[in-house]
């Protein structure tokens, strides 16, 4: 009887799995189809356009170039076109591509009469060829007056939770739409090994296998069916190596070795090409003495040849010109050109001039690039032009997305906040508090919607933040709108001390709500001589903890600023990362223990300034001697640690075999119960540790995680499966490959160990 119906379980599987392979052929075969009729309309176009035509698509120029006045980066002057300025962009340069803002955020309605005007014009050259408009959307479309602003990617990435971050995407597509662009230059998949890099905010933090896993969420979010008027492009950035700079300062030079690019940098972009990512915008930086966008290997070799990827290669931020000025590998812009655009780019983001364009036209002329190589570019960017349904629909109308800045998008973004919040440290239970608690709100963070949002707010640098989004609560608005807080803010990011003041409303209150962290900023401005904490910070940390009253440390910044020496004296630690607009309302019902924290650092947090380790280190990297060396790897916190107001019981940790050969897969499960006293969400985390291998294996990696919700009391089952996939490492030849040997598997405190054979 057992065995019959195990047969029978197998054949009904089977005919399911030959149903959907079926479906999967079928929606393959349409695919190529669709896309054998896109690349002959493409292929038509193209064989209608002149040279200047062609190089003019090539071209992406900054909103700037066409606005009235000189107001780069300025909102001291009105935003406003210049017709004449547009005419020569789009007439006489034939450009394919504009992006940025004007410096101010822009109402949706000015988006949208911006965009048609560029669109009106393209409607009226020979071609009739649309414009493609990018943006950073990269929180929510964050230059549009009114958007919903999520977490930045760090916090999305403290979550864990994938759908979570897809339906923060796809909101994002939605609201980009509604300001009538189709392009968003996200998600950033490079990964955050470097605690000092001004980007690592804008990354899903260090790990590997979190960081593709998110890319591909964000990547699915943002272009659901392109063509689709609600979604966008979305542009995998930025390739490859870009995050971690030798001296942690942006743009710096990387030493990556190509074993290592391939273990760790590679994968995440794989994976988002392998999603259908449709563009790629390029590493700025040198690695091992190679600026990226002259890397005909990366660009070509790699990208094209092993990723497979047909889409748009976007050149960064003035990159092209860059090889002549900064990294000095051109002897004049013009070689840079020939270079970059022989080592495979696509699309200059010049951004001032139209010297890409005219230089390019020579160039092709000359012989020194050739007309192949342009075409390939071309047809790639009027495909994505196509797949976007740019022809038809060259602009999307605000008054279609009436959901755009809804309550029901804000409350997604204060969920997502909500995950992201990161317990680190309870001492005594203190949390959650009480509601009748007495509190003080104080620190440089506490009423800012700067140190919430973070860089890309608003403007580049998020510096007006405040400005724009003063309908939503600082901590201290959040708080004192409860009636039960004091707002002193202690000290500020400008200088400005009023210790005494703050120490002397802490004697008055039975809590205090001490917010630190970091201003602000985006790129460049963001780098830093030093990573610890500013020392007015600590004093107000150190003065307020001679009250005796209980320390809540709120931490909002975009990199682990080390505060080890008042780490003692605080009793609890939430890392907030960016928030966004909802996280101060987000971190009040944490506090109050309305919401049951559930986030999980995606970093390790360090404790000093000059021993940075990633959390899937080597074994040499921690020769520990007690009391003797200080060679020991010590963090502050480790990747994957958060806490919860309920206490979750790990049992029954179960592998379907305990060998497996290289074809082969081991199911492993595990059964989580929540043993406390109310109801919250888990992280499970899969860790697999290699024991013993022919390139010094990492002491674990994550490869696998799942997030679930459990009632007090309720048990359930999560299941991962091992593949080889889940076992291998770039070796020596720079072969990915699964050696024969033991493995340990772990998921909470439980281990068992698996062979391959
Ligand atoms: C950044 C990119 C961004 C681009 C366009 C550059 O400076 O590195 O991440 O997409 O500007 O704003």
């Amino acid at each position: 009887m057992q065995k019959l119906y195990i047969i029978l379980l197998v054949l009904v599987v089977a005919s399911c799995s030959s149903e959907s392979n079926k479906e999967d052929e079928k929606s393959m075969s349409e695919k190529s189809i669709i896309s054998t009729e896109l690349d002959t309309k493409v292929a038509t176009l193209l064989s209608k356009m002149t040279l200047e035509e062609k190089v003019g698509q090539m071209t992406q120029i900054t909103l700037d170039v066409v606005t009235k006045g000189d107001n780069q980066y300025s909102s001291s002057q009105p935003y406003a076109l210049d017709s004449a300025l547009v005419h020569k962009a789009i007439h006489t340069y034939k450009v394919g591509s504009i992006l940025n803002t004007p410096g101010v955020p822009l109402s949706r309605q000015d988006w949208y009469k911006t965009i048609k005007t560029f669109q009106d014009e393209a409607a009226k050259t020979p071609r009739q060829i649309p414009i493609i408009y990018g943006i950073d959307a990269i929180h929510g479309v964050n230059y549009t007056i009114g958007a919903t602003l999520f977490p930045q990617q760090i916090g999305l990435a403290a979550t864990f939770n994938k759908d979570l971050v897809k339906e923060a995407a796809k909101i994002s597509a939605y609201e980009t739409r509604a300001s009538s662009i189709p392009w968003n230059f996200s998600p950033v998949l490079g990964l955050g090994r470097n605690p000092l890099w001004p980007r690592l905010w804008e990354t899903f933090g260090e790990d590997v296998y979190l960081g593709k896993t998110m890319g591909v969420a964000m990547v699915e979010g943002y272009q659901g069916t392109l063509g689709d008027p609600n979604t966008v492009a979305s542009c995998m950035k930025h390739y490859l190596g870009y995050s971690v700079p030798l001296s942690g300062k942006d743009r710096t030079p990387a030493w990556i070795p190509e074993r290592e690019l391939r273990q760790y940098f590679l994968p995440a972009f794989k994976e988002a090409v392998d999603a259908g990512s449709v563009t790629l915008m390029i590493n700025s930086g040198e690695i091992n003495g190679v600026p990226v966008h002259a890397s005909k290997f990366l660009l070509t070799d790699v990208l094209r040849g092993e990723l497979g990827f047909d889409g748009i290669a976007v050149t960064d931020w003035a990159d092209i010109n860059y090889l002549h000025t900064r990294h000095k590998v051109a002897e004049t812009i013009k070689d840079a050109i020939k270079m970059s655009v022989n080592a495979g780019i696509d699309m200059s983001m010049v951004p001032h001039d139209f010297e890409f364009a005219e230089l390019l036209v020579e160039l092709v002329k000359e012989g020194s690039v050739s007309e192949e190589r342009i075409n390939s570019a071309v047809s790639r960017i009027l495909k994505v032009k196509m797949q976007l349904g740019l022809f038809e629909n060259p602009v999307t109308d605000p008054k279609k997305y009436p959901d755009f800045g809804s309550d029901k998008f804000a409350a997604v973004s204060k969920k997502a906040a909500v995950e992201s919040f990161t317990l680190l440290k309870n001492k005594d239970n203190i949390l959650p508090l009480e509601k009748s608690a007495k509190i003080l709100v104080t620190g440089p963070t506490a009423n800012t919607m700067r140190s919430l949002n973070g860089g890309w707010s608003y403007n580049w640098q998020g510096s007006e933040a405040d400005n724009y989004a003063k309908d939503k609560n600082t901590i201290a608005e959040a708080f004192t709108n409860l009636g039960n807080a004091t707002f002193i803010q202690g000290v500020s990011f400008e200088g400005e001390s009023n210790i005494d003041a703050a120490v002397k409303a802490a004697k008055q209150s039975d809590v205090i709500v001490l917010c630190l962290g970091e201003n602000s900023y985006t790129e460049t401005p963001g780098n830093i001589n030093s990573i610890l904490m500013p020392k007015d910070q600590i004093n107000l940390a150190k003065a307020l903890s001679k009250t005796g009253k209980k320390i809540i440390l709120v931490l909002l910044e975009g990199r682990p600023i080390i505060f080890n020496e008042i780490e003692p004296l605080v009793d609890a630690v939430f890392m907030g990362y960016l928030p966004g607009n909802h996280g101060a309302d987000a971190l009040v019902d944490l506090l109050f223990g309305m919401e049951n924290p559930s986030g999980r650092l995606p970093i390790n947090y360090p404790k000093h300034p000059h021993a940075f380790v990633n959390y899937n280190h080597k074994h040499s990297d921690n020769i520990s001697v007690p009391n003797y060396y200080e060679s020991d790897y010590d963090q502050q916190y480790e990747f994957g640690d958060g806490l919860s107001y309920t206490s979750f019981e790990y049992t029954n940790l179960s592998i379907s075999s305990a060998e497996m050969d290289q074809k082969g897969s081991i199911e492993v499960s595990v059964d989580i119960t929540n043993t406390g006293s109310r109801k919250g969400k888990e992280t499970v985390l899969l860790f697999i540790s290699d024991l013993y291998a022919s390139i010094t294996p990492e002491v674990r990696a994550l490869k696998g995680y799942d997030k679930i919700a459990l009632n007090k009391g309720e048990s359930k089952k999560v299941s991962f499966t091992i593949t080889k996939d889940e076992l291998s490492f770039v070796n020596e030849n720079l072969e990915t490959v699964a050696e024969p040997g033991d493995f340990e598997i772990r998921i909470g405190d439980l281990k068992k160990k698996i062979k391959l054979k």
